[in-house]
């Protein structure tokens, strides 16, 4: 007798038109094929209209849902409170809830900008989290994660410094003379490709709680900006600057690099490789896009 094999029903991308929800449609598209993925953006999904999280819920059998839907507007928050805490934090705590009562487990991404980047070593997930002050973003992210974490079915992946095929700080590098980075803010620019990567994993092993995603190693801007220079062999002038040289509206955490080990606990892989690796591979591609 055949015995027919039911599809598993698909993953959800809310958030799908941005810079790592794109990257994640495209990998769970590689895992799982087309039909494994429903992708919606604010458009299609408003995840701050708890109504329209419900009846979306209701037509669609899914069997996750990512969420990668934010207001990154790190400074901008600052002025925007009301519509960063809706989407940082109203939105999380919608799809938890309603998802929660569908059994759905939820994925969803914060950041290192929850620390205050005091702490001069890797930042585990056990640690403290307390935003920099000002950094109402940090504020919304904290209370957002919080949110999600409520329900122990689902999973939070605190990321930082994000780069990927939508958006990247890289290539304006090749017009400039001059350029500033930051001498005195630690961390470790992250593919989004990556953290796409790592989370069809995490999917596949049932994962639950808080990761900190990371690199096994870390950098500061100005050394990123550098070998990115030395990469693309650019004759611009680097003039690393502090952060205290620059009166942006939210401060930055100086010390905001995260510890992988729980992650490669659950992984069970022993090397979360190195930022440079990673960074030289997505400048390769986008360099021969320029060509
Ligand atoms: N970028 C970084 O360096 C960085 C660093 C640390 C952590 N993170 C975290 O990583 C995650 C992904 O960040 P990202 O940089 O990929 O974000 P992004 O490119 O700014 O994309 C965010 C997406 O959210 C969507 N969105 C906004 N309001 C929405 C709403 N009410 N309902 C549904 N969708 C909505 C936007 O869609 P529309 O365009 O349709 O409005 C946009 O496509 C976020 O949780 C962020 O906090 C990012």
């Amino acid at each position: 007798m055949l015995v027919s094999k039911k599809q598993p029903f698909p993953l959800l991308v809310t958030g799908a038109s941005g810079m790592l929800g794109s990257d994640l449609v495209e990998e769970i598209v590689m895992s799982r094929g087309r039909q494994g993925v429903l992708s919606t953006d604010s458009k299609t999904l408003d995840i701050t209209h708890r109504t329209q999280v419900e009846n979306f819920l209701h037509k669609n059998p899914i069997s996750y849902i990512i969420n990668a839907a934010a207001y990154t507007d790190v400074d901008g928050a600052e002025k925007e409170r009301e519509k960063a805490y809706l989407i940082n934090v109203v939105g999380p705590k919608n799809l938890a809830e309603v998802a929660g009562s569908f059994g759905i487990p939820v994925i969803h991404f914060s950041t290192d900008y929850v620390f205050d980047g005091t702490l001069n070593r890797p930042l585990t997930e056990e640690d403290e989290p307390n935003p920099p002050k000002p950094n109402y973003y940090g504020e919304t992210k904290l209370l957002g994660e919080r949110e999600v974490l409520q329900n122990p079915a689902n999973l939070v992946l605190r990321v930082q410094w994000l780069y990927g095929k939508r958006r990247e700080r890289f290539s304006s590098l090749r017009n400039k003379e001059k350029f500033t980075p930051f001498e005195d803010q630690w961390g470790a620019p992250t593919w989004t490709r990556d953290v796409s990567r790592t989370v069809v994993k995490l999917i596949e092993q049932k994962a639950k709680g808080l990761f900190h995603f990371a690199y096994d190693d870390f950098a500061s801007w100005a050394e990123v900006f550098a070998f990115v220079c030395d990469e693309w062999h650019l004759s611009t002038q680097l003039l690393p600057k502090k952060s205290s040289d620059i009166n942006l509206p939210a401060r930055r955490p100086s010390y905001g690099v995260m510890a992988n080990r729980k992650l490669l606990a659950q992984l069970g892989e022993k090397t979360m490789g190195s930022w440079q690796t990673s960074l030289r591979e997505f400048l390769k591609t986008i360099y021969c896009d320029f060509k």
